[in-house]
């Protein structure tokens, strides 16, 4: 797995508008349709991705023209079903919407071909396609395991007419997939559903479609479908991909979450997509929602969310979203019929059960249902299990607690832009980033500062002192820097309302001596020291706000500060105030020994390779050598008011 992640601040609103990406579902069956039928097709706002990159490779190599016209724009030359590369092996990824269409028109289309993918995609079952596959004469053969990819396809004489039987009740891509291929017999051929059938709505995208490229598929209930002799599809000339309405959910719930509104645009009322329900879903919950033909906007209700008890079997994808939503919403929240989540990019149920309970949420989880009942959130590292809709959904969890999303590039299978569109609409709680030298006044500045904004107060500094005080009592050099990094990586800090406890017991200025200071200096300079803190300090970026007092707030810790303050003042103004601090606490001090020290640490800190102290090109300075603290906590609340 990548070593990837992102950190996410505790979210204290939202509001705004997106514009969506294409529908991953509608963009790879339209692909798919123009390489099939007559004539040019130009598609527009074509969903651009993992997905539908593995398609238009596939299309590409199987000889179909495919050009680019710029930004999502595309003209795909269609092949009238005769693919003209009739030998290739094809590897689609983890693109179930690619895989299982492309297999099931490759098999009758005729030709030598091998399809393959990621090792997940070998996991999720297609024997229920190829069984459908089978009766019309296809000849197909596992090349790994028996009903699952990777695939050969082989010449086969097709005999068309009569009834296939195919399973409905695994996944609802076997019935598109076969559906999209039968006009390639040119017969007259019935598909009977055997089970229930799953995941209706994308059936009908799927009908839709077809019907937009010239065959009408005759529908029986769900249980028979019928493609008449002669069905052949045809250009429509130009075609626009609608906004992806499961994508549209993450932003729904945002503003449901978070305020609102939120607006998406490029789904609405009159959108194809089955996922459009998840509005209904998300309004079973509170929120209110408002929609046009191609926007829908979502707000808080007043009060809050509230739990819903929701058969979910026609919003597989989306309902995902509600149970991330489910974190914010009073009572227990069941989502039921959800069994197909199990085959997804990864168990879905399993996955989102493990990680809601990372995060403290208590989740109980069935064959084909889930159960989500809200806690006060903890900060964790998610894992995503390569599943885009994973990423996505547990952002929303950030309403609750800082977390680290784990891998979050996986988004891109879907929605590159996921996290830049995620963060236009939200707004994080707000951090202050005062850094500087040592006895600057930084940390005195900083818990003033916090105290009157009723922020919260990180003195980051502490933490590299606690480690270096826990080492020495563990007996682990100050240079052993995978030694230090395991303490760091364990240390049992807790700091509560100005007091500091290491493993439950107050530390008071044991950890403020010259001999500590000089060792959280040493192991300050280590890198997988940094590392091992970083998460843990970002994890203070709660509501209502945050004061950072350190060296790399502004740098590392919190980039994205609306404040970031340079804190600092001469060296012997320093030393002088360090010198009073001890004398104060009745330790014994020597001035010129005190200049010494600072002059090594700052030099120290300043000329070490990770992270080092300076001044950041969009910091503040404070030079504090000639104002009183008052003067400095006046000047940094100035500035915080400029920049909130
Ligand atoms: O701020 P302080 O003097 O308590 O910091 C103790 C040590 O930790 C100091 O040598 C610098 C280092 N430090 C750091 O490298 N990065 C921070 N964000 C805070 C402190």
């Amino acid at each position: 797995m990548s070593t990837e992640f992102l950190d996410l601040p505790q979210l204290i609103s939202a509001g705004g508008t997106v514009r969506l990406p294409g529908s991953k579902s509608i963009s790879n069956r339209v692909l798919l349709l123009a390489a099939l039928a007559e004539g040019a097709t130009e598609v527009r706002d074509l969903l651009a991705s993992d997905d539908t990159e593995r398609m238009l490779d596939a299309l590409k190599t199987l000889g179909v023209g495919v050009a680019s016209l710029g930004g999502e724009n595309w003209t795909i030359t269609g092949c009238g079903g005769h693919f003209p590369v009739r030998q290739a092996e094809l590897f689609l990824g983890n693109a179930g919407t690619a895989f299982r269409p492309l297999t099931a028109a490759l098999a009758l289309a005729g030709g030598d071909y091998v399809l393959k993918g990621v090792a997940r995609m070998h996991e999720r079952p297609i024997g229920d396609l190829v069984d459908g596959l089978r009766q019309l004469g296809a000849d197909i053969s596992y090349l790994g395991n028996d009903g699952f990819p990777p695939l050969q396809l082989k010449p086969a004489a097709i005999q068309p007419g009569g009834v296939v039987k195919v399973r409905g009740d695994v996944s609802s891509q076997f019935l598109t997939g076969l559906l999209m291929a039968l006009p390639l017999t040119g017969e007259t051929v019935a598909v009977d559903v055997v089970g229930e059938l799953i995941s209706k709505p994308y059936i009908e995208i799927t009908l839709a479609i077809m019907a937009r490229f010239g065959v009408v598929v005759e529908r029986d209930g769900w249980q028979r479908f019928t493609v008449k002799a002669g069905s052949r599809y045809v250009s429509p000339g130009t075609i626009y991909v609608e906004g992806d309405a499961s994508s549209a959910s993450y932003f729904l719930a945002l503003g449901a979450i978070g305020g609102g509104p939120v607006r998406v645009e490029g789904v609405g009322s009159e959108s194809i997509q089955g996922d459009v329900k998840f509005a209904e879903a998300l309004a079973q919950m509170g929120a209110v929602i408002t929609t046009g033909p191609n926007w829908m906007e979502a707000r808080a209700p007043q009060g809050g969310l509230v739990a819903v008890d929701l058969d979910c079997n026609h919003i597989p994808d989306a309902a995902m979203t509600l149970a991330t939503a489910a974190l914010f919403a009073r009572g227990t929240t069941t989502l039921r019929n959800i069994a197909s989540w199990r085959v997804k990019e990864t168990d879905r149920i399993a996955a989102m059960a493990t990680e809601l309970k990372k995060l403290g949420a208590e989740v109980e989880e069935g064959a084909d249902y889930i159960r989500v009942t809200p806690a006060s959130l903890q900060p964790a590292a998610i894992d995503t299990y390569d599943d885009h809709r994973m990423a996505m959904c547990f952002s929303l969890a950030a309403f609750g607690t800082p977390l680290r999303i784990n891998d979050p590039k996986c988004v891109g299978k879907t929605f590159p832009d996921y996290f830049a569109c995620f963060a236009k609409v939200s707004k994080a709680a707000p951090v202050i980033a005062i850094d500087g030298p040592s006895a600057s006044g930084k940390g005195t500045v900083a818990a003033r500062v916090a105290a009157a904004l009723g922020y919260d107060y990180l003195d980051s500094g502490a933490l590299y002192r606690l480690t270096a005080l826990a080492a020495q009592k563990a007996g682990v050099d100050w240079a052993d820097e995978s030694g230090v990094a395991a303490i760091a990586t364990r240390l049992d800090a807790e700091f509560t309302a100005g007091d500091i406890r290491l493993n439950g017991e107050l530390v008071g200025d044991s950890i403020r001596t010259e001999e500590i200071s000089a060792g959280a200096s040493k192991v300050a300079a280590l890198p997988a020291v940094r590392d091992a803190l970083l998460f843990r300090q970002r994890t203070f970026n709660r509501a209502p706000g945050l004061i950072g007092d350190g060296r790399d707030m502004g740098s590392v810790v919190f980039p994205q500060a609306p404040l970031k303050v340079f804190l600092t003042a001469s060296a012997e103004a320093r030393a002088e105030r360090r010198y009073k601090q001890l004398i104060e606490k009745g330790f014994s001090a020597n001035l010129a020994d005190l200049l010494l020290d600072l002059q090594q640490r700052d030099e120290r800190d300043s000329q070490r390779s990770v992270a080092p102290l300076r001044q950041e090109a969009d910091a503040k300075l404070l030079d504090t050598t000639g104002l009183t603290i008052e003067q400095a906590v006046n000047q940094v609340l100035a500035w915080s008011k400029e920049a909130m």
